[in-house]
């Protein structure tokens, strides 16, 4: 039985059971970071990052713990590679360090470092999974933060030379490459609230970081595009913005206050760039957030043109729909500059071990807004997956609850595609289990479960799953 939706633009009503097929042609893989994984953090002439100096700095991770050892990937690479073909995935998508390319930042390129990633691609190209790279996944040089990091107008300068370099080395056998990954979070969580490094608060930081991010975004894809690369992507994290009522029923009636909250949030959250990387403009409310909060200087004549490079898809990161209602008189999040207003709910759902609420329904009528919004543009499922408090058991973790969360998912995402959406690809999150950012190895998102004192890999249920829906390219009943 396939899923029934009506229109383009309207969501699916509930996501039925039973078997569904995907697109011939649709990617099936997973994703990871670099700085999640990889460890090695002092060899071959790695600079260190602002997580790094974040991870140091007590307080800021859960349990002080930091990426130094991670999954030691950076030496098992070729084990992971193995566990990858095994189950199956045909597409990895991963992230370049760039203190491993250029420790400070600038200047000529490290070889060893590029030498790390020339290997891991020949190891992919060799198993049959095709490589996805992303250039920044959040591990700054240190030398650029202390330079002013993204709030400078340099460090998207200093974002396209490394781009570039990592092309020259990788670019005969990879065909996509993706800028930035969630430059919200970098800018928001980074520079706003300080949850992320570097950990600086200040709301104009955050505003003028956004708009530095999105700037290296253009001058990179440009640059990309002249070198000869094909597939050009920038991965945000969207949400479904809506309130409490609209999580499980779009039709819910709002006020008129409530709908203002929701449209401003999913300005913030999307619109703030994918407007000006796919038209060139920035809406009017988050220029007037800009202006109050960081003037309007930093945004130069011409800078909006340079972000608007002709891309071929966006990602889209989905875990949680993201749950507002209008609330007179409620101060600005820290994280939401120009939120005033506007009070941050929770849905009325099972919740994930980081608190993130289930609610699949959410991604295919993200997905089928954004491709009504946007339609010039492909979509990538970049990331969605979720953690759960895992036990490994007589070397098996049954992982049921990831499972279904997946599985409701992927039932979002098709529904989605029958609904006109162009979705061409789905990455979970994660392969391994890793260094979850601030909240440090106690979060497991991984298909693979990760013993970190032995290195041990163990598929969890879930992984094995997940090859069955690769080899059937869709779910069964
Ligand atoms: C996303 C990040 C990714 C991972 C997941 C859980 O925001 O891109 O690195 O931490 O959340």
């Amino acid at each position: 039985m396939t899923m029934t939706v009506t229109t383009r633009g309207t969501a699916p009503s509930y996501l039925t059971q039973g078997r569904v097929d995907f697109p011939e042609r649709f990617v099936w893989g997973a994703a990871t970071a670099s700085y999640q994984i990889e460890g090695a953090a002092k060899e071959d002439g790695r600079g260190r990052s602002i997580w790094d100096t974040f991870s140091d700095t007590p307080g800021k991770v859960f349990n002080g713990d930091n990426g130094e050892v991670a999954c030691d990937h950076y030496h098992r690479y070729a084990d992971d590679v193995r566990l990858m073909r095994d189950l199956g995935l045909r597409a990895y998508r991963f992230s370049v360090a760039w203190p491993r390319i250029q420790a400070d930042g600038s200047g000529a390129p490290n070889g060893l470092g590029l030498d790390f990633y020339d290997r891991l691609v020949d190891e992919l190209l060799d198993a049959d999974i095709t490589p996805y790279v992303t250039l920044y996944h959040w591990d700054l040089p240190q030398a650029l933060e202390d330079g002013g990091g993204w709030t400078a107008r340099d460090t998207a300068y200093r974002f396209a030379d490394y781009a570039v370099a990592v092309h020259a080395r990788l670019g005969d056998r990879v065909r996509s490459w993706t800028t930035l990954n969630e430059p919200w979070v970098s800018a928001f969580l980074g520079y706003g609230n300080g949850v992320h490094a570097p950990g600086r608060r200040d709301p104009g930081d955050a505003l003028r970081a956004a708009h530095h991010l999105l700037l290296g975004h253009g001058l990179s894809a440009q640059a990309l595009r002249s070198a000869g690369a094909e597939e050009l992507m920038l991965v945000i994290n969207s949400s479904l913005v809506a309130t409490p009522a609209q999580v499980h029923d779009p039709a819910a009636a709002v006020s008129e206050a409530d709908a203002a909250a929701v449209e401003r949030v999913h300005s913030l959250l999307n619109r703030q760039f994918l407007d000006p990387a796919l038209r060139g403009e920035y809406p009017a409310e988050v220029l007037a957030t800009v202006e109050r909060h960081a003037g309007l200087e930093h945004i130069q004549d011409g800078d909006l043109k340079t972000i608007n490079q002709p891309i071929d898809l966006v990602g889209i990161n989905y875990y949680n729909p993201c749950v507002v209602e209008a609330a007179p008189g409620e101060p600005a999040d820290a994280a939401w500059p120009g939120s005033e207003d506007v009070r941050f709910a929770t849905a009325d759902a099972p919740k994930t071990a980081m608190g993130w609420p289930i609610v699949p329904t959410g991604l295919s009528r993200l997905l089928l807004r954004l491709s009504q919004d946007y339609p010039e543009v492909g979509l990538f499922i970049t990331e969605n997956g979720a953690a759960f408090d895992d036990v490994l058991t007589e070397g098996r973790v049954h992982d049921e609850d990831r499972i279904s969360y997946l599985d409701g998912h992927l039932r979002a995402v098709h529904a989605a595609v029958e609904g006109g959406a162009d979705v061409r690809g789905y990455l979970a999150w994660s392969l391994l289990d890793n260094f979850e950012w601030a909240e440090g190895y106690r979060r497991r998102f991984g298909l693979v479960y990760v013993d970190y004192p032995t290195q041990t890999r163990t598929p969890k249920d879930s992984a094995l799953w997940y090859r069955d829906v690769i080899g059937r390219n869709g779910l069964a009943g």
